[in-house]
């Protein structure tokens, strides 16, 4: 039986952030109440409540999932051992007190749906990935390992979990498309490096959706890949983008360039990438409403 039920209540960490915030607007849409774990200080309204420690949270008495995906920003500075540090604990040492949290509740959640990452395959050039493929190697590799393992150790049998690697999502209000856009509409967006690199991408909207449908169908737990179902190289990403905005991408970062402004953030995060299919959404039915890079282009920027 795998009728669909949303939670009536949902708790988001990193609800403020890009993600987050589309996703606390989608779970006010279908009638959730949400709560949000924030380091700050907001205004909290009807739907909405924000919360500075989990402590602060009675967890209610009907039915409530749980949604992980506070993080310290990847792009924040250069990758120095303080800035990776950061990385780790805002992640995983986070999620391990979540759990110990959930763990303590009368009532356990539903679902504990948390992030991760592509970057858990490594870089594998043009090998096809999907979530049975073999784990990668490199900093962004034991980051996403490790916050999946937190997520999943000890966590109490009633509450199952879903892990969603995230790929590199297309919106207008956060990730990397702003970023892309400003130089490719002074058409300095060309390919990075060689451009060979795969990008597996997906609009913010199809993403939200599909973490929504994880939550809301009780039979779906495990690792789960929140990409497009066409990933495509860097070159034809920024060429794409520079057709939708009518600038033309001539203009390369060379992959040095790239190392001398970004460190190494440029080699695992630009220069180099995964090519990921959503196998295991795909076979359970999700359907995308932006599976090709042209029309959620399109849609996000026309
Ligand atoms: N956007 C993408 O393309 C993408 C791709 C793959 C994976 N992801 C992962 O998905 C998650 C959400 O992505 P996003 O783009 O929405 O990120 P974002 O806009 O940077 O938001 C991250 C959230 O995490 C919290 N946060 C930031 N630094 C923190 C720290 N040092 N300690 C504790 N909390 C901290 C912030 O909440 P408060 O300031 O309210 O505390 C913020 O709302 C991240 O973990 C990210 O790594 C994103």
């Amino acid at each position: 039986m795998n009728s669909a039920a949303f939670p009536q209540h949902v708790l988001v960490t990193g609800g403020t952030g890009f993600i987050g915030r589309h996703l606390v607007a989608a779970c006010v849409e279908k009638g959730a109440t949400v709560t949000v774990l924030s380091r700050s200080e907001h205004a909290s309204g009807d739907k909405v409540r924000f919360i500075r420690s989990l402590d602060d949270f009675a967890a209610p008495d009907a039915a409530y999932s749980v949604i992980n995906l506070a993080g310290e920003p990847l792009n924040s500075g250069r990758w120095n051992a303080k800035l990776k540090a950061e990385l780790r604990r805002s992640r995983i040492d986070m999620t391990g007190q979540l759990v110990k949290w959930i763990n303590r509740q009368t009532r356990a959640p539903d679902a504990l749906l948390s992030g991760s990452a592509v970057g858990w395959y490594g870089h594998r050039g043009d090998e096809l990935l999907t979530e049975v493929s073999e784990p990668g190697s490199g900093f962004s590799h034991q980051l996403c390992a490790d916050w999946e393992r937190a997520a999943k150790t000890d966590l109490r049998e009633e509450t199952r979990c879903c892990i969603v690697r995230i790929g590199v999502v297309l919106g207008t209000e956060g990730g990397s498309l702003p970023e892309m856009l400003t130089p490719a509409k002074l058409g300095l967006g060309g390919p990075m490096g060689s451009g060979q690199q795969w990008w597996s991408w997906i609009h913010i909207d199809d993403l939200v959706a599909m973490m929504l449908w994880l939550l809301e169908y009780p039979s779906y737990s495990g690792v789960f890949n929140g990409t497009a179902p066409n990933p495509m190289r860097q070159r034809d990403i920024a060429s794409a983008l520079g057709d939708v905005i009518n600038r033309p991408a001539f203009m390369p970062l060379p992959g040095f360039m790239a190392r001398l402004m970004l460190g190494e953030f440029a080699d695992e995060i630009l220069l180099q990438g995964q090519r990921v299919e959503p196998a295991r959404v795909q076979a359970m039915g999700f359907e995308f409403s932006h599976p090709t890079l042209e029309g959620a282009l399109q849609d996000l920027l026309q």
